[in-house]
């Protein structure tokens, strides 16, 4: 048995941020499924949005609005834009570098966006976050990382969390905490074909759901339009929305384009499925091929390699592509500090749902989610934890661990199917 102040389930944005933003005297165990870079946001690709500065406040209200269908809490929409700019100023005190000419921030666009105002690292933002808060946590003597290390069930009692049930090596580990905020990521590993890392199957939000914590907007699943079509099974390599924002272009078989391509993504989605029932061919066409060469291999040196590995050049071919659920919009319901329905347990980043995406999330809002709340949470946590006492229990000792892990999974599609059966043969299950 081990004993923190504070516990956190998850190595993405939001979980690593949420430990740097918390008080460097409060014992903080980290908890990682695989590795510290198997995460979403070692995959994200286009970047994070922000607010450029106080006036394009209300017009990044308003995009973000618009892509959620209005269905957005309003409040944590005005909360994401007007924290946004010091956020990205604290990750660049924290060290990364995003481009830039002579220190001026690039911002690239991406659908339905209004304007540019999206930062990045060439086409590997996640990764060159991801990385750089990494490099903090391990300098920070009060953060203890553990990785290889599986969130089976919570500790609870009465509606209060004292903390989680690990398996690591083949062994089971009972972590005690005062806090415990849930930061697992998302869902995408439960689908056939999804962008997102196969680890992430929504652990804490069968562990939510198993321990009676809300949930909410479950059915808002996103599918990003364009992720690189492949014959084989495996997980969807994504092709960046922000090459269409610097111009890249949707093209059917007969070399015409049908969609605006910055539409919001949703619409775009349902446009490429239309085209790809039409046609009866399983994907659509991008095309960058009338870009200029060399500025596509220096800003998207990801996606070129990746594509060219696959025989694609993307500065003289066609990129076949087509839809993959990319992103929860639903999740644990929280507050504007990230608080859950129970006592001393938070949730942060794609597991929560603060509902600040409404029904489809603006491009590039994700990082940015995670970024304000998880810091919220953190502020919160670090104000009242001198007041919570920590308090142990051993009501879950007896648990069948086996039959949990697969429990957990089933919890979350048979959730997922109550409200969206329309996705029935997508789930790697079914
Ligand atoms: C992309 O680069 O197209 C994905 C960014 C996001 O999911 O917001």
């Amino acid at each position: 048995m081990i004993n923190c102040d504070v516990l956190i389930v998850g190595s993405g944005v939001a979980g690593l941020y949420a430990a740097l933003n918390l008080r460097r005297d409060l014992n903080v165990i980290l908890v990682s499924k695989t590795t510290l870079k198997e995460s979403n946001t070692y995959l994200a690709q286009g970047g994070i949005s922000t607010a450029k500065d106080e006036e394009d406040i209300e017009s990044f209200i308003e995009d973000t609005l618009r892509a959620g269908n209005y269905k957005n809490n309003l409040e944590a929409v005005k909360v994401l834009a007007k924290e946004s700019m010091e956020n990205i100023k604290r990750l660049i005190d924290f060290g990364v570098e995003f481009d830039n000419i002579d220190g001026r921030l690039l911002f690239t666009k991406e659908g339905a966006h209004s304007t540019n105002r999206i930062v990045h690292v060439k086409d590997w933002t996640g990764k060159a976050v991801a990385k750089t808060l990494i490099k903090n946590i391990l300098k920070r003597k009060n953060i203890k990382v553990y990785e290889n290390t599986k969130l089976i069930d919570l500790i609870a009692e009465d509606n209060k969390c004292l903390g989680g049930i690990f398996i690591r090596d083949g062994k089971r580990i009972d972590v005690h905490s005062k806090v415990t905020i849930l930061a697992t990521g998302g869902i995408g590993g439960l689908f056939k074909n999804s962008t997102n890392q196969r680890i992430l199957t929504g652990d804490g939000l069968s562990v939510a759901i198993r321990h009676g914590v809300k949930i909410k907007d479950i059915e808002f699943i996103q599918f990003h339009p364009t992720a690189l079509y492949e014959e084989k099974d495996e997980r969807r390599f994504l092709i960046s929305e922000s090459l269409r924002g610097e111009g890249a272009v949707l093209l059917n078989h007969k070399g015409e384009r049908f969609v605006d391509e910055l539409l919001p993504r949703d619409e775009v989605s349902l446009r490429i499925l239309e085209e790809i029932k039409r046609s009866k061919k399983p994907y659509v066409l991008l095309s960058a091929r009338h870009l200029n060469s060399s500025y596509l291999r220096d800003r998207f040196p990801n996606i070129y390699s990746e594509c060219l590995k696959r025989g694609i050049d993307i500065t003289k071919d066609l990129v076949p592509v087509a839809p993959a659920q990319h992103y929860f919009m639903g999740g644990i319901e929280v507050d504007l500090f990230s608080k859950t329905s129970m006592d001393n347990l938070y949730a942060v980043g794609e597991v929560s749902c603060t509902g600040v995406h409404g029904e489809n999330r603006l491009a590039s809002n994700s990082l940015l989610e995670g970024l304000v709340f998880s810091r919220r949470a953190a502020q919160d946590i670090n104000k009242n934890i001198d007041g919570i006492r920590q308090l142990k229990t051993c009501k879950n000792s007896l648990i069948n661990i086996d039959e949990i892990e697969r429990e957990n999974k089933r919890l979350v599609i048979k959730e997922l199917k109550k409200k969206r059966w329309d996705l029935k043969n997508e789930f790697i299950d079914d």
